[in-house]
């Protein structure tokens, strides 16, 4: 479904004019399509129905109850990395059973909270992570099932801050290492194997890089599946990749599915997947009014009552996002899109040939569904955006505009 389009000159999303949840919500606005988070989640499971994959949303992408919500619906688990994403997954009807545990950082406050949730396993980075899992396990005595993620060393060819499957990155063991870890984790008390994780990176275009890293795995998971009769579970990470520009081609599911199904096929394992941004990046547009058009003496800037904080990703990792007027204009003139932030690296779009827009009028930067809410922040004091879901030609309000209260919450003065 291409949930945002034009009707008579104006945008729509689904059956719902842009313009009227601006005016009545007011801006900036994140509006999600609950039509197109169904349609991803149910493309690429028809895709690789053949292996049966456990489809865990990854919450960090959008955070929204509603958005995890429709996931839930649809039999989907979730990929956390913290105690609050955990929180907020079960809380939006998640099975705790469904949920996978990854990071690199995790706290014993986050390990007895997942353990005492009982969920379906821990993604573990090191050694240290596993003895501290054991021991937590060991204090409540309960059994932690552990898949250790793996480090293949493949070039996922995106963004070098979003690429975590390279030897320089953080995450994961390398291959080498992998199974004395193992024998660790079999030795430790309170822990289970279940499986080997890996997740090689984010905004992935071709397949070629996991056919790459199920490869080099491969050997690896074999040996496991002999050692040890509990290790059953494949967990691909997520990373799969959406179009940000009307000339970027997805990475489809279907093409996805025939080149890496066979090859879980032979293996014989229970498939995992951690999508992310797959699954929301095109259901969610933010919505934003044109405060004023400045002609300065070298460029023209239109300013938006949006800002960095609202949506990072274009000065954080050079991404490009469509802008779009809400109404159609004629002409067009090329300008800067930025926000009211005091930093020049708050912009949307730089030397942009944009329709011919003007003070007052509503913008759409389109793909803000992934990383974009859920990366939000308060700097200079600005209130979160509203959140709006739509489905056909109803629209519901899922998250409130923060207030000026909302900022100084929990902020007190200190009798020193
Ligand atoms: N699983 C793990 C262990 C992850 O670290 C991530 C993302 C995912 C799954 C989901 O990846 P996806 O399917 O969405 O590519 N903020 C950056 C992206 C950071 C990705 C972090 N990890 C951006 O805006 O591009």
């Amino acid at each position: 479904m291409d949930a945002f389009k034009y009707k008579d000159g104006w945008l729509y999303a689904e059956g719902v004019c842009v313009e009227e949840l601006a005016l009545k919500h007011g801006t900036p606005l994140y509006i999600y399509s609950r039509g197109h988070l169904q349609d991803q989640h149910r493309a690429l499971a028809s895709a690789m129905r053949a292996v049966k994959p456990l489809i865990c949303f990854s919450v960090k992408t959008n955070t929204n109850a509603a958005v995890i919500n429709t996931f839930a619906k649809l039999g989907a688990g979730a990929d956390v990395v913290s105690g609050g994403e955990l929180y907020r997954a079960i809380r939006a009807g998640i099975p705790a059973s469904k949920i996978v545990f990854a990071g690199v950082g995790k706290t014993v406050a986050d390990i007895e909270y997942a353990l005492k949730q009982d969920i379906r396993f821990f993604t573990v980075e090191s050694e240290p992570e596993l003895e501290r899992i054991s021991k937590c396990a060991r204090r409540l005595r309960r059994k932690a099932r552990i898949a250790l993620r793996v480090n293949p060393d493949v070039d996922p060819q995106t963004h070098k801050y979003i690429s975590t499957g390279k030897k320089e990155n953080k995450f994961g063991l390398d291959l080498g290492r992998a199974m004395k870890a193992y024998e660790l984790a079999a030795r430790l008390p309170n822990l289970e194997i279940v499986g080997l994780h890996m997740h090689i990176g984010s905004q992935i275009l071709s397949s070629a890089p996991y056919t790459h890293a199920l490869h080099k795995v491969e050997k690896l998971c074999r040996q496991l599946k002999a050692k040890y009769p509990t290790f059953r579970v494949l967990d691909m990470g997520g990373g799969l990749g959406i179009s940000y520009k009307p000339s970027q081609d997805p990475l489809d599911a279907k093409h996805f599915a025939d080149i890496v199904v066979p090859f879980l096929k032979r293996l014989e394992m229970d498939v995992v997947m951690e999508p992310g941004r797959f699954l929301v990046g095109n259901a969610g547009i933010l919505v934003t009014r044109i405060q004023y058009v400045k002609n300065g003496p070298s460029k023209k800037f239109v300013i938006v009552d949006a800002g960095m904080n609202d949506l990072i990703r274009p000065p954080l990792y050079q991404a490009h996002h469509e802008v779009i007027p809400v109404a159609k204009t004629r002409g067009t003139f090329m300008a800067d899109v930025v926000g009211p932030i005091c930093e020049s690296g708050d912009f949307f779009a730089l030397d942009r040939h944009l329709p011919k827009v003007k003070a007052d009028d509503l913008l759409a930067i389109l793909s803000a569904g992934a990383y974009s809410f859920s990366m939000a922040s308060n700097y200079n004091s600005r209130g979160r955006a509203a959140e709006v879901m739509v489905s056909g030609r109803k629209a519901a309000l899922i998250r409130t505009r923060e207030t000026w209260a909302d900022l100084a919450r929990g902020e007190k003065l200190p009798r020193l």
